[in-house]
Formats: structure tokens, C-alpha cells, sequence
């Protein structure tokens, strides 16, 4: 559905949300094939250890808060200053917090609400009008399956997600004629900082190295949705077709929620 990409010698790419986990991983997987990466994210400890380990001098550090419009635009003309054009964007930068309705907190949602979907939105209007001006490129977001459907300890993660997978299903149809590629990402569980804390079974639980592997083999071969592990994000993509009393039924029957 997109392009294939065969090398990754000298690519352009930037990973916002670099510092921890998933992006960190994937950082660290395309420097090692040999790609050109910019890392950002708030904490730079991170994403100096990666670059410390990077022995072809090809990382550069960006620091930023994705909620912060102006901090994206000056890493983006930093980056171009540095690199001219872009090969490749993903946006993996997230936060979730367990919330159920009996204790919602406004404070909380709205944190969720700012990172997950309006900092995507914030990365949009930074890279979106210089891949549509090149003409090539690519643009990958992390969602998750929490946003194909209703859950439990999802109230306000899950809405966010549900509106990156239909937004990066916009994107693909307005960018893809134009030669860029879109790609909606949803990993199941993940061992990484964002899920340390779930007092829950976490099925078919994978390392963030894992997951960094399966994202970068899903963009090489073109897909368009790159989930996994698929043994779990297949389940769950089955459970989007079941009709709600259904659906209601088996998430409770299987969470005890
Ligand atoms: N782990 C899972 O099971 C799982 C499953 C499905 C989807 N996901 C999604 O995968 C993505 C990566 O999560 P992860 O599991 O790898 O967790 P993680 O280790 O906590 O990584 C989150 C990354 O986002 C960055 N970030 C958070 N808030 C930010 C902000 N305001 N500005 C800039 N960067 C920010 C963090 O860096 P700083 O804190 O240094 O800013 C960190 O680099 C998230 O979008 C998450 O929703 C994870």
C-alpha cells in the first residue's frame, strides 16, 4: 500500500518520543542499518545514550515537549538547517494513565488529550507541508489497539488512539496519491515505562526490541497498518466486527470488569 523501502543507508528520519521504549528502540534499530536519526523528546538522557552508542555520528538530538507547537517548529527548521529534506517522520510519543469513570480526573484527561492527540496534531503542522512541498517521504503515527474499541482502564487513552487510527485513514487518502507514505501503527502490550505500572495480565506481552523490529519490517515492506504481536492485534481486530452485546459480554467475561 506504500512504498517499499529496501535501504536505510543515509535516510532522513525523525522520531518524536525518542527518549524511552518504542521510539527509543526503533531508534536505535535504524542507526544501526544506517540511517540518519533525529531524536526528540523532553528527557535527554535517553537519547544521549543512544546517540553515545551511535559510532557513525549519525544522531542528532532534539529536545522538545510535543504540547508545545513552538518547540517542533524550531526542532524542524534545526533539522532542516542540518539535513535539507525528510525521509521519514514517526510520531510514537504517548502517555496513558489507567482511568476508569469512577475516577475520572479532568487534570489527567486533558494530559492525555494534549500529548496523545493534540501533539500528534502539533507534529502535523510542523512536517506536513514539507512532505506535501517534496512530494516523498513518509509519516508513521503510533496509535494502539486500545483505540479499536471500548475498554477497561481505557477511558481517556483509548479515545485518543481511536482518533490517530481515523486520522492516519484521512491521512493515507489525502498523502498517498501525493507519493507519501502513511503508516497507522498499533502495538499490543510492551514492556516499556509506559506499561510498568499495569497491575493487570498483559497478553502476549513483547520486549520493545521486538517491537521496534516488527515496526521497521512493517515499514520495508509497505504495509499501511503495522500491528503485533498479530497472535494478540489479530484477536482484537476479530472483536472489532462482534455486535456490542457481544462485545460487552466476552470483554467482561475475559476481564471480570
Ligand atoms: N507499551 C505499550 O504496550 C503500548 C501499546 C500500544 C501503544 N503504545 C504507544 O507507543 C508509544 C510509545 O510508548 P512506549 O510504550 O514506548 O512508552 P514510553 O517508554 O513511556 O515512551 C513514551 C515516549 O514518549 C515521549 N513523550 C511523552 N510525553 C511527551 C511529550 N510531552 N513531549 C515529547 N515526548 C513525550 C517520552 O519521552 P519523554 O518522557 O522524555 O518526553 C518517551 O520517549 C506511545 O504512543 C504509546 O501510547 C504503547
Amino acid at each position: 500500500m506504500n512504498r517499499k523501502i529496501k535501504a536505510w543507508q543515509a535516510r532522513r528520519i525523525w522520531i518524536i518520543g525518542a527518549s524511552s521504549g518504542i521510539g527509543a528502540e526503533t531508534a536505535r534499530l535504524l542507526l544501526e542499518l544506517g540511517a540518519r536519526v533525529a531524536l526528540s523528546a523532553r528527557n535527554s538522557d535517553g537519547m544521549k545514550a543512544i546517540a553515545s552508542d551511535d559510532c557513525n555520528c549519525n544522531a542528532l538530538i532534539m529536545p522538545l515537549d510535543i504540547t508545545r507547537h513552538e518547540e517542533l517548529i524550531t526542532a524542524r527548521d534545526r533539522r532542516l538547517e542540518r539535513w535539507g529534506g525528510i525521509d521519514l517522520v514517526l510520531v510514537v510519543a504517548g502517555t496513558y494513565n489507567k482511568m476508569r469513570a469512577d475516577n475520572f480526573n479532568l487534570a489527567v484527561a486533558n494530559n492525555i488529550v494534549d500529548t496523545n492527540l493534540r501533539g500528534t496534531l502539533n507534529c502535523l503542522d510542523a512536517v506536513l507541508p514539507l512532505l506535501i512541498k517534496q512530494g516523498h517521504g513518509g509519516l508513521g503515527i503510533v496509535a494502539s489497539v486500545a483505540g479499536l474499541r471500548g475498554l477497561p482502564h481505557a477511558l481517556i487513552y483509548g479515545p485518543t488512539k481511536a482518533a490517530l487510527i481515523n486520522l492516519c485513514e484521512s491521512l493515507y487518502l489525502d498523502l498517498r496519491p501525493r507519493g507519501i507514505s502513511v503508516y497507522l501503527i498499533n502495538p499490543g502490550f510492551v514492556a516499556t515505562p509506559l506499561t510498568a505500572g499495569n497491575d493487570f495480565p498483559m497478553p502476549a506481552l513483547i520486549s520493545a526490541t521486538t517491537a521496534a523490529h516488527e515496526l521497521v519490517r512493517g515499514i520495508e515492506s509497505g504495509e499501511f497498518h503495522i500491528h503485533f504481536p498479530r497472535r494478540f492485534t489479530n484477536w482484537l481486530r476479530l472483536l472489532r466486527l462482534l455486535p456490542y452485546r457481544w462485545y460487552f459480554w466476552l470483554i467482561h467475561k475475559v476481564t471480570g470488569l
